[in-house]
């Protein structure tokens, strides 16, 4: 990978506090071995949104996989199939919805930026829909790109043949994605977007980006179908907290009534099981997925999948976890000392 490649990639917001503090959350985070429970090994499949998965697991939305591997998304769609999970496709998806959906045999999800253009969003949501996309993913931490440093001191732009194929070309540039959303998104979005989505699309929606349980009781209370906390992958307030920080504080306002997943820092299946703990139903996983396809391809992202979903079922079997539905705030050890 081409160093500003990788710096894109892995990069976050401002001084990457935001970044540092998702792993963090993880990494203090212990669970209790329980013994001779009978338990046997864990089972993690599950269903989410009447869909039953494979693992609490999903790929994250990123754009341009294609900028990492020629494969591209359809290399991850594949993968994604293999391993029995879905994924969500970026609005600035580097290959066609349809080729992606000829792709997966999982379900696929849109992840929807509310451009100023509302017609370029509805026509985004269409395609989608036609392709047989199943949910609808509005992203709401992103009025704005955070400044993320490492892109801006490389100057980072994408090379000439990485463009968004499933938005108009015409008149657009995209190669600055930190320009492009200054005159492209939409910064003063509010609830009453939920409306407009279920106005264009039958498809359940999804708000991406939820950090507080205020805004995790609007959004249950504007209709949504599933909330997923996220930060961003820290890419977007830098002074933001981590989000398995804030997971319990937003599952207890939800209360089961709507999805709840979770996304940022996952790198281990320990770290799902923490955020099954915690109240997520899943997580979604991002970076990780970008370096197997990088590496590998399809065989690349699919050995990561591989990887995450034998350790999740490690840490069940260790935990005396059965099912997915047995996850509960009895599988954490109390912090030692004040976090
Ligand atoms: C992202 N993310 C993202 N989110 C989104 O809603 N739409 C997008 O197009 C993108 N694009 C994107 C590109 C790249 C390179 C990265 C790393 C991330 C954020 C993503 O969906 C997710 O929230 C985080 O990546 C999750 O954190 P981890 O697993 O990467 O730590």
């Amino acid at each position: 990978m081409r160093p500003e490649v990788w710096d894109f990639i892995e990069g976050g917001a401002g001084e990457e506090r935001s970044l540092a503090a998702n792993r963090q959350a993880f990494t203090r985070t212990r669970l209790r071995t329980r013994v001779l429970t009978g338990a046997g090994e864990g089972d993690p499949a599950t269903t989410v949104l009447g869909r039953r998965w494979a693992a609490p697991l999903a790929v994250a939305p990123m754009a341009y996989h294609t900028l990492v591997h020629r494969g591209g998304e359809m290399a991850t769609a594949g993968a994604a199939g293999a391993a029995g999970i879905p994924l969500v496709v970026s609005t600035f998806a580097g290959q066609p919805f349809e080729d992606i959906a000829r792709a997966a045999d999982s379900p696929l999800w849109l992840q929807v930026y509310c451009f100023r253009d509302r017609e370029t969003t509805r026509r985004l949501i269409e395609r989608a829909e036609r392709a047989g996309f199943e949910a609808l993913v509005l992203t709401v931490d992103t009025p704005r790109l955070g400044r993320r440093l490492r892109d801006l001191r490389n100057g980072f732009r994408l090379p000439p043949h990485i463009t968004p194929a499933n938005l108009p070309v015409e008149g657009a540039d995209y190669s600055s994605p930190w320009e492009h959303s200054r005159t492209g998104m939409d910064p003063s979005l509010d609830w009453s977007v939920v409306d407009w989505l279920r106005s264009v699309s039958g498809l359940p929606v999804l708000v991406k980006g939820v950090m507080t349980p205020e805004d995790a009781a609007l959004a249950v209370a504007a209709g949504v179908d599933g909330i997923i906390v996220s930060n961003h992958g820290g890419r977007q307030l830098d002074a933001a907290q981590a989000t398995l920080d804030v997971l319990a504080d937003v599952a207890a306002v939800v209360d089961g009534r709507r999805a709840l997943l979770l996304d940022g820092g996952i790198r281990r299946g320990a770290d799902v099981l923490a955020a099954l703990a915690l109240g997520a139903d899943a997580v979604l996983l991002g970076r990780p997925i970008l370096h197997g396809l990088a590496v590998a391809g399809q065989e690349g992202v699919a050995q990561v999948l591989d990887l995450v979903v034998d350790e999740l079922t490690e840490a069940m079997t260790l935990t005396g976890t059965a099912t997915v539905a047995d996850a509960d705030a009895s599988l954490l050890a109390a912090p030692a000392t004040a976090a």
